[in-house]
């Protein structure tokens, strides 16, 4: 299996919610900044203490309980983490900004995949990042749709995609 060896993935706990929300915050106003403009950023990852953070913590609390969410932990230290509903649609994958480039989104998607599959999803789809599209692209991934979102007036791009989940794929 790829990715770092003393590596976890873990299910999600409650407790790793305030965690989670501040590493999401960072890589984004970070990592995401070779794809975005500062205004884009901005706009999808607002300060977690504003008004606007708070309300995202309390999208990404809802999105994590009504999922199967897995967890990277290097004992203790959380390296990223991504969730997938039971229908297979991928709603989060953020990896730390320390941790980029290691295999830990790849040691994640293998644990989505592997629970939707379980979960009876027949595909597993997203709406990707223009950073995260090579990756899935990678792992089999078709663009279904070239998507143009606009959040807090600040419109962005990103791509519905999609796998089809057969044993062994
Ligand atoms: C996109 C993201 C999740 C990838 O995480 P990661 O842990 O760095 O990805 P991995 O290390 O598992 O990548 C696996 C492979 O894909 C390659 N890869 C990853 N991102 C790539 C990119 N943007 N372009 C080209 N190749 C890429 C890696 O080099 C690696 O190749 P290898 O297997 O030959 O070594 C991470 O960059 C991130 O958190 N981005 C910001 C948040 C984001 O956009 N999330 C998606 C929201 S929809």
């Amino acid at each position: 299996m790829s990715g770092p060896p003393d590596l976890a993935v873990r299910p999600y706990r409650a407790d790793d919610l305030a965690l989670l929300h501040r590493l999401m915050h960072e890589t984004t106003h970070t990592v995401s900044l070779r794809d975005y403009t500062p205004a884009q950023v901005a706009a999808w990852a607002p300060d977690p203490e504003s008004p606007a953070g708070v309300a995202q913590r309390a999208r990404l609390s809802a999105s994590l309980e009504a999922s199967i969410a897995c967890v990277a932990d290097w004992a203790g230290e959380l390296g990223g983490f991504g969730n997938v509903t039971s229908a297979g649609f991928m709603d989060y994958l953020y990896v730390h900004r320390e941790h980029q480039g290691r295999g830990v989104a790849s040691r994640l998607l293998t644990c989505l995949e592997a629970a939707a599959r379980e979960a009876g999803a027949r595909q597993m789809d997203t709406h990707a990042s223009l950073t995260l599209r090579p990756l899935l692209e990678r792992r089999g991934y078709q663009v279904l749709e070239r998507r143009r979102v606009v959040v807090v007036g600040v419109a962005m791009e990103n791509f519905w995609m999609a796998k089809g989940l057969s044993p062994g794929t």
